[in-house]
């Protein structure tokens, strides 16, 4: 056998040996490579004579041809293989239950859930969102809303103060949203039609009471609106809130300092049955306090009374949201209880709109 055929034997004999194809890149190198065992062999072929050169260069030609097709038929092999070894070794396990979607999982706390609510009804009445801080200024939350110093409504507010700065000043957590209306007050000029919502804070705890707790004040001021325009537009609210046609809604007589004449709202239910049903029975609820914005707050707020007139109100974000889906205990809202907010909550793409039905699920 000649040299060329014994070189050719040995080549094909170790790409049958290789095992994976790591192993078959290293016979390709040592073969066909730079310096590989064929390569070598070409470069005999310049010291040759004619005659020679051609029929070796022939042969040598002919074994790379050989070399060539059998790495490729070998790595293909070896590719099959390897799959086959990968598909055998990686099992999916199609019984196992699915790992739940995140957005199928999560809920949207019953706040959450109102506050953008009471956000769809209000936006369509044409009405802004405004906020302020949750630490205020003993002046922004009395004084600016007409309340005397030392005046007794000032201690019915259980107001949660902090310690005196060094100035003597004591900031406190503001105990209703209503120091945000001199705040919008002083920001913009009327027409004001604004709704804000937030956190309050009262040193009180039980049932229906929790020290923080959150409103949604209401604060309309222009030069025409009157108890008339607040009437219809509490009603409309009430209407589009509890998702019923017809409302019955009572203004008691009442009083707060920054409003003249003050009221309270109580609506007419029936809490004979294992829900409470709106508009119809004989019990009435109360749901907020209202009233024409009192001349000196405008003042406070640097609104001319003899020009701007308007109304306000204020209502718990939490009791109404106990009373539209009958969740009885107000401290189980802030438990932070995983089973509770799966059976109160609401689905995170359920968005409530005008259109689409406000607590439509
Ligand atoms: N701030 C009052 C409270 O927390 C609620 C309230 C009553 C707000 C009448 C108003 C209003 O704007 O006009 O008890």
């Amino acid at each position: 056998m000649s040299d060329i055929e014994t070189l050719e034997r040995t080549i094909l004999g170790e790409i049958e040996a290789a095992a994976d194809e790591a192993a078959l890149e290293t016979v390709r190198v040592a073969a066909l490579g730079k310096k590989g065992s064929v390569s070598e062999r070409m470069k005999t072929l310049g010291g040759m004579a004619p005659e020679e050169r051609r029929t070796a260069g022939a042969a040598i030609n002919a074994v790379k041809d050989r070399v060539t097709e059998a790495l490729a038929r070998r790595r293909e092999t070896l590719k099959a293989a390897a799959l086959d070894a990968r598909l055998a070794r990686e099992t999916v396990d199609v019984t196992l239950p699915l790992r739940p979607n995140p957005a199928a999982e999560g809920r949207i706390h019953p706040i959450s859930q109102v506050v953008d609510e009471l956000t769809a009804i209000f936006a369509d009445m044409g009405f802004r969102i405004a906020e302020g801080p949750d630490i205020e200024t003993d002046y922004y939350n009395f004084t600016a809303l007409n309340f005397p110093v030392g005046h007794p409504a000032r201690e019915m507010h259980d107001t949660f103060f902090f310690q005196p700065k060094t100035d003597g000043e004591r900031m406190l957590l503001r105990t209703h949203t209503s120091p945000v209306q001199i705040r919008t007050m002083e920001r913009e000029k009327p027409p004001i039609r604004v709704i804000i919502p937030g956190r309050t804070y009262r040193c009180d705890s039980d049932q229906t009471h929790t020290p923080m707790f959150h409103q949604v004040e209401g604060l309309v001021i222009d030069k025409t609106s009157t108890i008339g325009t607040m009437k219809w537009v509490l009603q409309e609210f009430c209407k589009a809130f509890f998702e019923v046609e017809h409302v019955e809604m009572r203004f008691r007589p009442s009083f707060f300092p920054f409003t003249e004449p003050s009221m309270e709202v109580d609506i007419r239910c029936d809490r004979s049955g294992p829900e409470i049903k709106f508009g119809e029975g004989n019990d009435w609820l109360e749901i907020l306090g209202c009233g024409m914005v009192h001349p000196n707050v405008l003042k406070f707020g640097g609104i001319d009374p003899d020009e701007y007139q308007g109304f306000a109100w204020g209502m718990g974000i939490d009791r109404i949201a106990m009373l539209k889906y009958g969740m009885p205990d107000l401290r189980a809202f802030f438990d932070a209880d995983a089973r509770w907010l799966k059976h109160y909550g609401f689905r995170p793409l359920d968005l409530p709109t005008l259109f689409g039905g406000l607590s439509a699920a």
